[in-house]
C-alpha cells in the first residue's frame, strides 16, 4: 500500500462497527410478590457512567405482568453510545466531548461527524464529509413541486413534515436498510436536504424565488443564504451571523432519548423507510412541550409585554388551576441550568452587540424573568431552570427569522441526532420492533346491541370532553 493510499484509509470515514452493549452486574436483583411469594431474579445493567438498568425484558413471560411507566420517567428504552445526559449536574457529552467544548471550539459539521461516525474528524476527513454534505443539498426537481400545494400561509413545520415524509418516495428504492453503505447514504441525504427543505418552506410563505444552495460556502452559511438571498442582489452571509447560526445548530444537534428522537427509534423499529421515520420525527418535535417551544417563549414574551407584567405571569405559573407555564422553564431530565441554556445564553448578548442591538425589550424581559423565576420559591424548588429554548427564540429574531421558522431550525440542526440514532438503531443486533404494554380500563366483554335495542335519548350522546391543554 502506498503512502497514500494509507493517508487515504486513514482519513476515510470509521468503518460502521457494532455497538457496545451494556455490562451486566455481578449483583442481581430479586423481586418479590409477597402475596404469592413468587420471586423474579432481575440482572442489573450497567453503561459506561450514569444510572444502571434493571432488566426487565424476560420479566412478562415470568410473571404476567407488565411494567407501568407511562412517559418513561423511569424506563431506559434502548442503550447507546451517542449522547450522555447528566441532569442533576447540568452535563451533556456527545460521544464523550462536552457540548460546551463542541460549541466554543468545534463546528457542525464536525459535530455531525462525531455523531454518525464516532470520533472528530481528520482535517481531510472533516473536508472530504463536508463535501460529501455539501453535493446532496440540492432537491430532485419534482420535489420543488411539492411545495406548490401547501397553502402560502401554511405552518412551514407542516410543510417539513409533508415535504421530508416526500423524500422517501424519491429514494424508496435505494434505500435498502439491511445495506450499510445505503443507509449512510440516506443519512447523508437526510442532513444536506433539511437546511434546503427549510429554507424553501420560508421563501415559499414569502412568495419569493427558491434560492439554489452554494457550495462554496458552510452548512450554517449556505443556510442563511438560502433564507435570506434574493436572485436580485448579491448577499455574502455575516460572519456574526454564520457563527451563531453555527452554535445553535450545534447546541440542537442530538439530546439522546428525547420525544422526537425516541419516536424517530419507534418508527425506525419496524423497519420503515429512514425518510418517513425522520418525517416522524419533525411531527413529534413540533409540539410546544418540545422543539415547538422557541416559537412558544417568543410569543410569551411579546404577550408579557413588559417588564411590569411579570409578577401577575409568574404567580399564574404557580397557580394550579391556571394551566399556562412559564414557555422555556423545566426540563424531563435538566434539574439543573441547561448546557445549552447557559452557552447561548453567552451568545445571546454577543449576537445583539454585534448586530448593533442596543436594548431588546424582549431581551430585557427575558432577563427579569429569569432573575425572578430562579428566586422564585415555586421554580427553585421544583427545579425549573431556563431551558435551551428560552435563548435560542431570542437570538433567531435578533437573525431575522420570523418566529414560525424556529422549529424549523430546531429541526434542522437536531436530524444529524435522529440520523444518527436510526443508524445506531438499525445496526443493534438484538433490536426489536417497538412494542409498549398497556392497562386497559375499557369496558369489559360486552355483547352487541342491534341499532334498535340501544338507548335513543339525548343522553346517550357520547359526552364531549373538555379538553384543557396543560401549557396552553
Ligand atoms: N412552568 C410552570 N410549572 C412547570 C413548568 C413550567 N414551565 N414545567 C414544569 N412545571 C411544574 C408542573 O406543573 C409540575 O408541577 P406539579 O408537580 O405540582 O404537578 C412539575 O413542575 C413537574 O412538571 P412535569 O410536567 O411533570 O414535568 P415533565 O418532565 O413531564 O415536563 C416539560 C417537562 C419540559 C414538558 C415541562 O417542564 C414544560 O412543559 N416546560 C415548558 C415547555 C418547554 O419549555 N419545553 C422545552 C423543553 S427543552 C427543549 C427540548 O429538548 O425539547
Amino acid at each position: 500500500m502506498s503512502k497514500n493510499d494509507k493517508q487515504d484509509k486513514a482519513n476515510q470515514a470509521p468503518p460502521i462497527t457494532q455497538m457496545k452493549t451494556p455490562k451486566v452486574d455481578e449483583k442481581r436483583f430479586v423481586l418479590t410478590d409477597k402475596v404469592s411469594g413468587n420471586e423474579y431474579e432481575l440482572d442489573l445493567l450497567n453503561g459506561t457512567v450514569g444510572p444502571s438498568a434493571l432488566d426487565f425484558r424476560n420479566f412478562y413471560s415470568q410473571s404476567k405482568m407488565f411494567v407501568y411507566d407511562p412517559g418513561f420517567t423511569s424506563t431506559a428504552s434502548c442503550s447507546s453510545e451517542i449522547t450522555f445526559i447528566d441532569g442533576d449536574n447540568g452535563v451533556l457529552l456527545h460521544r464523550g466531548y462536552s457540548i460546551e467544548d463542541l460549541a466554543m471550539h468545534g463546528d457542525y459539521i464536525e459535530t455531525c461527524y462525531l455523531l454518525l461516525y464516532g470520533e472528530l474528524p481528520s482535517e481531510r476527513a472533516k473536508q472530504q464529509f463536508a463535501y460529501e454534505i455539501g453535493h446532496h443539498t440540492m432537491l430532485h426537481d419534482q420535489l420543488m413541486t411539492f411545495f406548490q400545494g401547501f397553502l402560502r400561509g401554511a405552518h412551514p413545520m407542516a410543510i417539513m413534515v409533508g415535504v421530508v415524509g416526500a423524500l422517501s418516495a424519491f429514494y424508496h428504492d435505494t434505500t435498502d436498510i439491511n445495506d450499510p453503505q445505503q443507509c449512510m447514504a440516506a443519512a447523508h441525504r437526510l442532513i444536506a436536504k433539511m437546511p434546503t427543505i427549510g429554507a424553501y418552506a420560508y421563501k415559499y410563505s414569502l412568495g419569493q424565488q427558491f434560492m439554489f444552495p452554494q457550495n462554496n460556502l458552510s452548512y450554517a452559511e449556505n443556510l442563511l443564504y438560502m433564507m435570506f438571498a434574493i436572485p436580485a442582489e448579491d448577499y455574502v452571509p455575516s460572519p456574526v451571523m454564520a457563527k451563531a447560526m453555527d452554535r445553535i445548530l450545534i447546541l440542537h444537534a442530538d439530546h439522546e432519548q428525547n420525544a422526537s428522537t425516541s419516536t424517530v427509534r419507534l418508527a425506525g423499529s419496524s423497519g420503515a423507510n429512514p425518510f418517513a421515520c425522520i418525517a416522524a420525527g419533525i411531527a413529534s418535535l413540533w409540539g410546544p412541550a418540545h422543539g415547538g417551544a422557541n416559537e412558544a417563549v417568543l410569543q410569551m414574551l411579546e404577550e408579557i409585554g413588559d417588564v411590569s407584567r411579570i409578577p401577575e405571569f409568574i404567580e399564574r405559573a404557580r397557580d394550579k388551576d391556571d394551566p399556562f407555564r412559564l414557555m422555556g422553564f423545566g426540563h424531563r431530565v435538566y434539574k439543573n441550568y441547561d448546557p445549552r441554556a447557559r452557552v447561548l445564553r453567552e451568545s445571546c448578548h454577543e449576537v445583539l452587540e454585534e448586530l448593533g442591538i442596543q436594548d431588546d425589550p424582549l431581551l430585557d424581559i427575558a432577563l427579569e424573568l429569569e432573575r425572578i423565576a430562579m428566586e422564585d420559591e415555586y421554580f427553585i424548588s421544583k427545579k425549573l431552570y431556563p431551558n435551551v429554548d428560552f435563548y435560542s427564540g431570542i437570538i433567531l429574531k435578533a437573525m431575522g427569522f420570523p418566529t414560525n421558522m424556529f422549529t424549523v431550525l430546531f429541526a434542522i440542526g437536531r436530524t444529524v441526532g435522529w440520523v444518527a440514532h436510526w443508524k445506531e438503531m438499525i445496526l443493534e443486533p438484538t433490536k426489536k420492533i417497538g412494542r409498549p404494554r398497556q392497562i386497559y380500563v375499557g369496558h369489559e366483554p360486552r355483547e352487541f346491541q342491534l341499532m334498535n335495542a340501544r338507548d335513543q335519548s339525548d343522553q346517550s350522546e357520547t359526552k364531549k370532553t373538555d379538553w384543557k391543554w396543560f401549557w396552553s
